[in-house]
């Protein structure tokens, strides 16, 4: 399994590859598509995924840690 994670800059989580979503229960999470966005600033309404509303409010994050 490989999966590559992209930290967008003001924005989500980018999540490419073979990879598998799990609840903290170990369930797992269908993503229903190959490559997903997930949620980094915490007000997404479908978390763990992002639906944009980090746009609306400005969330600031940057791409890697300096
Ligand atoms: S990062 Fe997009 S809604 Fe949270």
């Amino acid at each position: 399994m490989s999966a590559t994670i992209t930290p967008y800059e003001d924005g989500p989580l980018i999540v490419r590859g073979d990879f598998e979503l799990r609840t903290p229960d170990g369930e797992t999470i269908d993503p229903a598509r190959g490559t997903i966005a997930l949620c980094r600033c915490g007000k997404s309404a479908i978390k763990p995924f992002c639906d944009g509303t980090h746009k609306t409010f400005g969330f600031k994050a940057g791409t890697k840690r300096d």
